[in-house]
């Protein structure tokens, strides 16, 4: 059976599987994050960008590994448990690798009797299992169902639709090189391998753009510079869209969103978000275990079960060589289209004072505590926040609701605990 790393590697890199990113993506931007914008502001209430973020990448996630629309961007920001599980159990695996090597055998001990964290993982382990196995089971009769229809010639259009997710995929391409009518089933991929596979994709790309990405808007919040050029670049790529069509098709659908050329096509975008990468790698450390006696590049000799971590920082922070991250493509798709549609609608975050954030311990370079903000609509896009911070620097507030605004600012970094509730809006324009 060929490795998963390489059919997965080769999945990737098909237009299909590219085309079908993309129109996740923009189905999750369009239809759920930007509604989120507009509502945040319209109620004048505070979100955590960074869980906003983290929806949407297990959205994205969850749609392109296996299919299932998990809907943890819903607007009313459901609990989702597979979402839920899956996050606790990642924590208490995470735990689990910091204690000392020889607690193991203890808390393995203890789990036996149904005590302790590791008997907690075993069973949210069985919860997530048991998803996986589900919609195992359910995408197998699907696929066998549609192979009749193809077979019967009778293609219901049920049926007629395509599979574009990696898990189909994977089921397809493993059918594929046996031979459909082949009964060599010790080669077929099992349930378990491919429930492995699914679950590794959602643990590699869940939070790794969304972390990335709550870093990136708290940087931008200080470098309005940045994001006024970013705006150009944005609006330059629409432009020469519209140019580039008939009159008859500029209607509302055709100008939304992003084509995959046209986010290439966004380099200055691209360069911010790696050079945020560089500052805030989201995968900051890699751990492997030897499998045999090695040595490293400098001499150094590691034993067999020895674990080597490496800091993943510079510009490594996809990794590099055979094990570079596969998803590194889709990473960069995701996170340029939710940037450049928001900084193309009229929607601004509008962070809440807080001290410096903190990293959190855990796989990914998560903000501790999230990252707290309201939304602002601007009737210009871009613009008002680099007038408003350069009149700011200068000193020269124009109205009163600025200086209120400014006023307000000051006294919540005074007190650091800002109440739960209340906006800077509410606060300023009240
Ligand atoms: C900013 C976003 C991302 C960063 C910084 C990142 C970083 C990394 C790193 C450092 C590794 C290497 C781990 C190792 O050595 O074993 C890796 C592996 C991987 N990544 Fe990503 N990743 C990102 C997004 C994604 C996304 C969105 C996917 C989506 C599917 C993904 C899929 C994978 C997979 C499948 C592997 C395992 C490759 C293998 O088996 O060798 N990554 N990633």
């Amino acid at each position: 059976m060929e490795s998963q790393r390489k059919v997965a590697s080769y999945e990737f890199s098909t237009k299909a599987v590219r085309d079908f990113i993309i129109e996740l993506v923009q189905r999750e931007t369009h239809n759920r994050f930007l509604p989120l914008l507009a509502k945040v502001h319209s109620e004048g209430s505070v979100v955590d960008i960074q869980d906003l973020l983290l929806r949407f990448g297990f959205d994205n996630i969850c749609l392109l590994g296996f299919g299932v629309d998990m809907g943890c961007l819903e607007s009313s920001l459901p609990e989702i448990e597979f979402a839920h599980t899956f996050d606790e159990a990642t924590r208490l695996t995470l735990k689990r690798f910091l204690w000392p090597i020889y607690v193991l055998p203890f808390l393995d001990f203890l789990a036996r009797f149904g005590i302790g964290t590791n008997s907690k993982l075993r069973n949210m382990v069985k919860v997530v299992d048991r998803f996986a196995q589900s919609v195992i089971e359910k995408r197998r009769q699907e696929l066998k169902l549609r192979t009749a229809h193809e077979e019967s010639g009778e293609l219901a259009s049920k049926f007629s639709r395509g599979y574009s997710d990696l898990l189909s995929r994977f089921i397809q391409h493993d059918e594929e090189t046996r031979g459909r009518n082949s009964v060599n089933a010790a080669a077929a991929m099992s349930d378990k391998y491919l429930r492995d596979i699914m679950l590794n994709f959602v643990l590699a790309g869940r939070d790794t753009s969304s972390v990335a990405l709550t870093w990136f808007f708290w940087l931008l919040d200080q470098h309005p510079e940045v994001e006024k050029k970013m705006v150009e670049e944005v609006r330059s790529i629409r432009k020469a869209r519209k140019a580039s069509l008939q009159e008859h098709e500029l209607s509302q659908k055709v100008v939304e969103g992003f084509t995959y050329e046209e986010l290439r096509e966004m380099h200055y975008v691209q360069a911010a978000i790696t050079e945020l990468m560089r500052l805030y790698p989201p995968v900051p450390a890699d751990t492997k275990t030897a499998i045999t006696d090695d040595y490293l590049p400098d001499g150094t000799f590691v034993q067999s079960g020895d674990r080597v971590s490496r800091i993943l920082s510079s510009t490594r922070f996809f990794q590099a060589g055979p094990r570079i991250c596969l998803g590194k493509e889709m990473a960069y798709t995701q996170m340029k289209y939710l940037v450049a549609s928001i900084l193309s609608s009229p929607y601004r975050f509008q962070l809440l004072p807080q001290p410096s954030p903190k990293f959190e311990i855990s796989l990914t370079l998560k903000m501790k505590g999230g990252l707290m903000s309201t939304v602002r609509k601007d009737s210009c896009p871009g613009f008002d926040k680099v007038l408003r911070t350069s009149m700011r620097l200068n000193g020269e507030m124009a109205g009163p609701e600025e200086l209120g605004l400014i006023a307000s600012l000051k006294q919540k970094r005074a007190h650091p605990s800002w109440p739960g509730q209340e906006t800077v809006e509410s606060v300023t324009m009240g």
